[in-house]
C-alpha cells in the first residue's frame, strides 16, 4: 500500500515535469520563429538602406507581416486554359482570317487581326525566376488607381489590358482603373467603347481630352483624377502577369520616395506570342538622349528576386505613390505627344531625393509595336522631340547639356519654350546636381558612352 502510493506520488511528479518542459519547449520555439521572423524583416529594411527612425519604426511594426499574395486558385484555371494565343503561344491565322490582316497591321503597327483572334482574357506562361513563385510580400498594401493613356488603340488590345489588369491583381488593391483617351479618332473607341464600359466593368473610369495631347499631358490628366495613394501607369497594349502588383507596391511602403518598375517582357507584334527580353538591365542613356540598357551590377544578383536601382526607368510602366508625384510637379506639362518624358521624370526622382528600383519578380508584357502608326496628328506639334529634349537637357542636365547639343546639334537649334516653372521647381526642391548623379548613380555612363571633350 505505502509504497504504491509513493510511486503514484512519482509518476504524477514526473508527469508534470514533462508537461511543463514540453510547454516550455513549445513557448521556447515559438519565440524564437518570431525572432528570426523579425530580424528576416529587419534585413530587408536595411538591404533597401532607408533610415529608419524611432517613429518610422513603429509605423513599420504594423505592416511588417507578409503574405503569400498569390491566387492559386486562379493560377490553377489559367493553366488549363487553351485557344488561341493561351499560355502566351503564337498564334497563326487561317487564309480567311488574314483578309483584314494588312490594313489591321498598317493602323496599329501591330497585327490587330491576331489580337481579334485571342480571348479577351488569355493566360500568359509565368516566366518569373523560380524564386519568386512564393515569395511574400508585405500584408498591408495600399491601394492603386491604375492610369492607362490610349489613342486610337485596338478595341482587343485595349480591352485585354484592362482584363489582363482586373484578372491577375489582387481586387483588393485595385482602387480603380483610369482610361484616358487622347482625343482617338476610331469610331470603337467612342461610344461603344463608353457603353461597354459601363457595362462590364464596375471600377474602371474614361475620361477623354478635347483635343490631341500626347501621352505625357494624357498621363497627368489621369493622374490629377486619381483617388488612390498609389498610381500605376501602363500602356494601353500590356499584359500584366501573374502576381505582378505585391512587388510594385511593397518597395512604395517601405519608403515613399521610391518609384517601382515592372520588368518589361515582349509580345511579338506579330504573332502576339510572349517572351522576356532578358533578365533585366539597368536604364541609362547615350549622349543623343536615347535610351539604352546597361548590365546589372554584380551585388545585384545575388537574390534574382530582390529589386535593384536603376538610372533611367524604361519606358512609361511604373508604381509611384501620387503624393510624390506632385510634389515633383508630375511630369513637365509642356512636354508634348510624348518623347524625353522617360528622362525628365528619372532624372527628376533620382536628383529631388527619390529612388528608382526595377522589380524582377513583377512583370508586364508590352507589344512592341512595329512601327507608329500616328504621325500626321501630331504634325500641329511640329518638332516636338527636338523640344522636348532640350527641354530635358536645359532643365536637368546642367554643364552636361553640351555633349548632348554637340552630339544632336538640332536639339539646340529648337527652341525649348518658358522653362522657368521647370529651374523654380527644381531650386525649391533643393534637387542634386547632374554632376552627383553621374557619379553616384548612373556611374557606367560614361564609361559606355563616352563624353566627347574635345572642342
Ligand atoms: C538617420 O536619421 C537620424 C535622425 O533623423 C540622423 O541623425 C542620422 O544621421 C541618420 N542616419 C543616416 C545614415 O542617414
Ligand atoms: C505617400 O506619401 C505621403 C506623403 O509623403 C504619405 O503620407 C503616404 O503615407 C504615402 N503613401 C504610401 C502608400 O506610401
Ligand atoms: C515664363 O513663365 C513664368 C511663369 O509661368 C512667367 O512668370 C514668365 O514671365 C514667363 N517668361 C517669359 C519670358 O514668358
Amino acid at each position: 500500500m505505502k509504497i504504491s502510493t509513493f510511486l503514484r506520488w512519482i509518476v504524477t511528479i514526473y508527469g508534470l515535469a514533462i508537461t511543463a518542459f514540453g510547454y516550455y519547449f513549445l513557448i521556447k520555439q515559438k519565440w524564437q520563429l518570431e525572432q528570426n521572423y523579425a530580424d528576416g524583416n529587419r534585413l530587408i529594411f536595411r538591404r533597401i538602406n532607408i533610415n529608419i527612425s524611432k517613429k518610422r519604426t513603429s509605423d513599420l511594426d504594423k505592416t511588417r507581416y507578409k503574405i503569400d499574395w498569390h491566387d492559386y486558385q486562379k493560377i490553377l484555371l489559367d493553366s488549363f486554359r487553351e485557344g488561341p494565343g493561351e499560355q502566351g503561344r503564337p498564334v497563326v491565322l487561317s487564309a480567311a482570317e488574314r483578309i483584314n490582316e494588312d490594313q489591321l497591321f498598317a493602323v496599329n503597327g501591330f497585327n490587330g487581326a491576331v489580337s481579334d483572334k485571342i480571348s479577351l482574357y488569355r493566360s500568359l506562361r509565368d516566366i518569373r525566376h523560380p524564386d519568386c513563385k512564393h515569395k511574400k510580400y508585405l500584408k498591408n498594401l495600399p491601394k492603386v488607381s491604375v492610369i492607362i493613356p490610349f489613342y486610337n488603340e485596338h478595341r482587343t488590345t485595349l480591352l485585354r489590358t484592362i482584363y489582363g489588369v482586373l484578372g491577375r491583381s489582387p481586387p483588393e488593391l485595385i482602387q480603380e482603373i483610369i482610361l484616358v483617351d487622347d482625343f482617338s479618332t476610331k469610331n470603337h473607341n467612342k461610344k461603344p467603347l463608353s457603353d461597354y464600359v459601363r457595362e462590364n466593368f464596375e471600377k474602371v473610369k474614361l475620361i477623354r481630352n478635347y483635343k490631341r495631347e500626347g501621352l505625357i499631358r494624357s498621363r497627368l490628366q489621369g493622374a490629377k483624377t486619381a483617388k488612390a495613394e498609389v498610381i500605376v501607369f501602363l500602356d494601353s497594349h500590356v499584359e500584366p502577369s501573374v502576381n505582378w502588383l505585391p512587388p510594385l507596391l511593397e518597395p512604395i511602403v517601405l519608403n515613399e520616395k521610391t518609384v517601382v518598375c515592372p520588368f518589361i517582357d515582349v509580345i511579338d507584334h506579330t504573332t502576339f506570342s510572349q517572351f522576356a527580353q532578358d533578365e533585366g538591365a539597368r536604364g541609362a542613356f547615350d549622349w543623343k538622349l536615347n535610351y539604352k540598357r546597361l548590365p546589372r551590377l554584380k551585388g545585384d544578383k545575388i537574390d534574382p528576386t530582390e529589386t535593384f536601382e536603376s538610372p533611367v526607368m524604361a519606358g512609361g510602366l511604373f508604381a509611384m505613390n501620387k503624393t510624390w508625384f506632385w510634389t515633383l510637379g508630375g511630369y513637365d506639362p509642356h512636354l508634348d505627344i510624348r518623347g524625353a518624358e522617360q528622362f525628365e521624370i528619372s532624372f527628376k526622382i533620382w536628383l529631388c531625393g527619390g529612388q528608382i528600383l526595377d522589380a524582377p519578380c513583377s512583370r508586364v508584357a508590352h507589344i512592341y509595336r512595329k512601327f507608329i502608326p500616328y504621325s500626321s496628328s501630331v504634325k500641329a506639334y511640329g518638332d516636338y522631340l527636338s523640344r522636348n529634349h532640350k527641354r530635358v537637357a536645359e532643365v536637368w542636365m546642367d554643364e552636361y547639356k553640351q555633349y548632348v547639343y554637340k552630339m544632336e546639334p538640332s536639339f539646340k537649334r529648337v527652341d525649348a519654350g518658358n522653362i522657368s516653372q521647370q529651374l523654380a521647381l527644381r531650386k525649391k526642391l533643393r534637387c542634386k546636381s547632374f554632376r552627383w548623379f553621374l557619379e553616384e548613380i548612373a556611374f557606367d555612363v560614361v564609361q559606355h558612352y563616352p563624353i566627347d571633350e574635345e572642342k
